[in-house]
Formats: structure tokens, C-alpha cells, sequence
């Protein structure tokens, strides 16, 4: 089976999406610096599937490193998942945000090429459609970037549409996640947030387990039906079965492609809060305040194309998602700078 490269790879979603690839018999190799992540990560994925982790430890952005590792390595195809995320911070450091974000995609796709890989898979996000005026979310909809987080996956997705006009033996899959949110079922590994929790699924889970008093909900003046904020929340395990059917697609068929990785609901800020009180059984009291700028009201996904092209589709529903996130929440309260007993 093909070796696959998971870059930024003890994250959330690549954490996940590693799990996904062993089981489907894949071989992996993961590439991590601990920028943003906790080396904890490799135990667990241990645990969970019995193979000792085929790590490296190194920065995207560092082109010896990364060449090291593809001469230690046959890379196949590359899962390229590190990026720094936080819309915010983006905004207060826009500098770090190009030169780690789009400074590490083109290392990456710099090493491939002399290496003679050429098979991308690009985690991009549902902030490249900005305000979308036209819901549900198709592909071909108008993009915008609002913040420079947004515009590095704007500007990533650019890289790799030329990149593919100028060599066509790239392959390149740009997988635009919606709202990434929720837990292997086993709780042992989910979101880890550093510091205060800036999306709405982690700081819930937070104040269900007492970690925090309330949740302030940004704004319910929106024209929504209950004036909170709607998002297209989608369980981090089918966001990783979603990269493994774009892998395979990349191996099996030629050409690139663009698809939404989302479950085409969306759920206000309301609706999550009260699934995640049922799923864990917990008050979770909220204040109502201002909105937070740069919000958009509604988004959601049309992953029809994603069907029709990857025969992929999310499979886990909300309250699955708040119940697998309260599992993680409750086993690991501080995350994983608790490591797990021997
Ligand atoms: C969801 C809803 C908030 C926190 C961002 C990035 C996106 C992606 C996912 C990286 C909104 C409301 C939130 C809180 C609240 N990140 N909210 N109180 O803003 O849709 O997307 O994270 O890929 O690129 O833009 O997600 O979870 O921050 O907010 O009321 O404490 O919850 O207003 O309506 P968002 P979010």
C-alpha cells in the first residue's frame, strides 16, 4: 500500500485522519514540529492502533529537514495539514501566518517535486467564501478572504491550481472543511485548544465540565431563526474518512479536484448548546452579547460533490458529535498535557 506523508501530523484533524489511513491500510509517516500540538499524540495514536508511529520531527518550513525526510521515506502522496489557525491571531500576526502557512506549503511542494511526488491533498476551509451570499455553499461559489488565516488558504489553493497549470503531473485535492468538531469515540484524542478556546464546540465542552463559568454567545440579532450564528458542524472523524476517499481518489483516477467537506445542515449556536446538554448531561449557561467581528451570519455546505466524486458523505449527527466530544472532555480535562498511564 502507498506511504503517505501527514504533515503538521500529531493536530486534530490529522490526528485523526492518521487513524483513518492505517485502518483503510495505508502506510503513514508523520511530520510534526509541536508548534501547535502535543508529542502525547504519538502515545495515543499508539495505543489506538497497536503500530509504533512513524514520526519525524521537523518544521514544513525547513527545507533540509524536509528533504531529509523524503530521502528516509518513499512518499507516495502528501496530506499537507500544517498551518497556523486561529482566525484572530491571524489578524495580530499576519507575518507569522504567511511565512508558516504558505512558507510551509511551497517547502513541501518545493521537497515533492525533487523527490518526483506529485499527489497533494490540501486541508483548506469553508473561510474562503467569506459571506456567502447564496446558501448551501456549492464549490464554484464567489471567494473571498476576510482575515489572513483565509487568505492563506485562499492563497494555497492558488499556489496548487498553478502549480498544477505548469506541471500536469500534479494531482491536487483542495478539501474545504466546514466546521470541524466532536472526538474519536475512544477519548483519547480530540481538540486540544491552547489557552482560551476560540470555537464555540471546545469552549462549550468547557464550561460543561466546569472549566469555565459561562459561554458568551456572539450576537442573536442575526437573521437566522433563533438570531444565533449557523455553522455546518462535521464530525472530525468523517473529515477524515473525507481525506482518505480523496487520497484514494488521487491514486486511482488523474486529475484535481476542489470539494466542501461538510453535512449540508446547519446548526445554530442555540441548537449546539442544547445538544451538548443533553449529550453530557450538564447545564451549560450562556450570557447573550455583541456579535464578534467578522462573523457571518449563516454557512453551510452542498456536499453533493464530494458524493458524486469521492462517494463520501458525513455520517455522524449532532448529537453524536457533542457526545464524543464530552467523552474526550471529561477523560482529559487538561488536554493532553496529562500523558496517559504506561
Ligand atoms: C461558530 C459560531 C460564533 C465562540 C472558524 C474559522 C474557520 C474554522 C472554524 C479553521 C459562530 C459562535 C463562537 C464563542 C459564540 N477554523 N461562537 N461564542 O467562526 O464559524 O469558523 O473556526 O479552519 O476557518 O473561521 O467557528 O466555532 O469560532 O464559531 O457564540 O465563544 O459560534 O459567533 O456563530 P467559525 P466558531
Amino acid at each position: 500500500m502507498p506511504t503517505i506523508l501527514l504533515t503538521g501530523a500529531a493536530g486534530y484533524i490529522a490526528s485523526h485522519t492518521w487513524l483513518a489511513l492505517q485502518a483503510a491500510g495505508f502506510q503513514v509517516v508523520g511530520v510534526d514540529d509541536f508548534s501547535n500540538s502535543a508529542p502525547e499524540v504519538l502515545n495515543r495514536l499508539q495505543q489506538l492502533s497497536g503500530q509504533v508511529p512513524v514520526f519525524e520531527r521537523a518544521s514544513v518550513c525547513d527545507a533540509a529537514a524536509m528533504q531529509g525526510i523524503f530521502g528516509r521515506h518513499a512518499i507516495d502522496a502528501v496530506v499537507h495539514f500544517a498551518a497556523f489557525k486561529a482566525v484572530g491571531e491571524s489578524t495580530a500576526q499576519p507575518l507569522a501566518y504567511y511565512r508558516n502557512n504558505i512558507g510551509g506549503l511551497v517547502t513541501t511542494c518545493e521537497t515533492m517535486r525533487a523527490a518526483g511526488c506529485r499527489r497533494i491533498v490540501f486541508s483548506s476551509s469553508a473561510t474562503v467564501y467569506g459571506d456567502p451570499q447564496r446558501l448551501p455553499i456549492t464549490e464554484d461559489s464567489p471567494l473571498t478572504a476576510t482575515n489572513p488565516y483565509g487568505q492563506t488558504k485562499l492563497m494555497g489553493e492558488t499556489i496548487l491550481r498553478d502549480l498544477g497549470a505548469a506541471d500536469p503531473q500534479w494531482q491536487t485535492a483542495c478539501l474545504r472543511y466546514f466546521n470541524p468538531v466532536g472526538a474519536h469515540d475512544s477519548g483519547r484524542i480530540g481538540e486540544d485548544p491552547r489557552g482560551t478556546p476560540n470555537n464555540l464546540m471546545p469552549y462549550v465542552a468547557q464550561v460543561a465540565v466546569g472549566r469555565r463559568a459561562q459561554l458568551s454567545v456572539f450576537g442573536n440579532d442575526y437573521p437566522t431563526p433563533d438570531g444565533t450564528g449557523v455553522r455546518d458542524y462535521i464530525h472530525v472523524v468523517d473529515l477524515a474518512d473525507g481525506h482518505v476517499a480523496a487520497l484514494q481518489r488521487l491514486l486511482d483516477a488523474p486529475g484535481s479536484f476542489t470539494v466542501n467537506l461538510g453535512t449540508g445542515r446547519g446548526y445554530s449556536v442555540l441548537e449546539l448548546v442544547q445538544a451538548y446538554a443533553r449529550a453530557s448531561g450538564r447545564p451549560v449557561p450562556y450570557q447573550l452579547v455583541a456579535r464578534r467581528p467578522g462573523d457571518v451570519a449563516a454557512c453551510y455546505a452542498d456536499p453533493s460533490l464530494a458524493l458524486q466524486l469521492l462517494g463520501w458523505q458525513a455520517r455522524h449527527d449532532l448529537d453524536r458529535m457533542c457526545a464524543d466530544s464530552w467523552r474526550w472532555q471529561q477523560q482529559n480535562p487538561n488536554g493532553f498535557t496529562t500523558p496517559s498511564a504506561p
